[in-house]
């Protein structure tokens, strides 16, 4: 997502912190001067494409996500991500970090950072799939209502933020930069359309207290939305506008992506948090 997509799960999740997470996440956070989840959300985003000798830390890029090619049904660990460096496996692995009360309080924050990021990227749909090796779509150039972007406009930024921006009127600023508040008044919507079931049912794979399971079904969800969605909504026609059609298929679909990684963030910083 862009920023304003991980602002808002961040700011759904927030909401349903219980009193001892909220407290340990306000202490961490407080380490940076920060106070909410949402201040931090988009921190991943900013060090991918530092120099490591400018203090950025370009191998973590691939954490983002996972190439699954539309061919195969599911992710599969050895075959998508051999070397362990992708969301699927990073997300498990931080959220360890954050809940290791051996670790230092830095290593910490800098885990809940990466925890809130990448359970937003992971219900991405095209953050867990590819096609004709498209890099998650970033290779499918597109107009959307007859804009390109100046020839930057491409079927993952469409998923990312395109399509949000249009139908919540939302605008990224220079550096990422975004309104808080507007980010927020969207994420109170979108948590408001929440019902209990739902709530209940989008944490039943959490049941057995095992976040590495989780966070598979999680990336085979989208890998399934991609391809019958993302991919499988697209026009026929190669250069044809992408406009009313295929944002009505879609908004839907990234607004129910936002609402579950939101409660799932809470679940899951709900459980890591526990114990201080
Ligand atoms: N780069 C390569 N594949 C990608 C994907 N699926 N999502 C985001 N960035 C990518
Ligand atoms: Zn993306
Ligand atoms: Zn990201």
């Amino acid at each position: 997502w862009g920023p304003y997509g991980h602002a808002i799960v961040a700011d759904i999740a927030q909401e349903r912190l219980t009193p001892q997470a909220q407290k340990a996440v306000t202490a961490l956070l407080a380490l940076e001067n920060h106070q909410t989840l949402d201040q931090v959300a988009s921190w991943p985003d900013t060090i991918g494409h530092v120099p490591k000798k400018k203090g950025g830390l370009p191998e973590t890029l691939k954490w983002h996500y996972v190439d699954i090619d539309v061919s195969h049904p599911a992710y599969d660990q050895a075959r998508d991500c051999p070397d362990h460096a992708c969301v699927v496996e990073k997300l498990p692995e931080e959220t360890k970090i954050l809940a290791d009360t051996h670790a230092s309080a830095q290593d910490r924050l800098v885990a809940l950072k990466w925890v809130v990021h990448l359970m937003g990227d992971i219900h991405q749909p095209l953050h867990a799939a590819e096609r004709n090796k498209d890099m998650g779509g970033n290779a499918i150039r597109l107009t959307y209502f007859g804009d390109n972007a100046n020839g930057h406009m491409n079927l993952h930024s469409l998923w990312d933020e395109g399509v949000m921006d249009h139908e919540a009127d939302l605008h990224v600023g220079p550096f990422y930069s975004i309104d808080a508040a507007r980010a927020k008044k969207e994420a109170d919507r979108l948590g408001a359309l929440i019902t209990p079931d739902e709530t209940k049912y989008w944490v039943q794979d959490l049941d057995g207290g095992d976040v590495y399971n989780a966070t598979v079904d999680w990336a085979d969800e989208s890998h399934s939305l991609a391809r019958s969605v993302a991919y499988g909504a697209l026009p026929a026609n190669k250069g044809a506008d992408i406009g009313k059609d295929y944002t009505a298929l879609t908004w839907p679909i990234i607004e129910l992506r936002l609402e579950q990684a939101g409660v799932r963030l809470a679940a899951v910083l709900n459980t890591a948090l526990n114990g201080g």
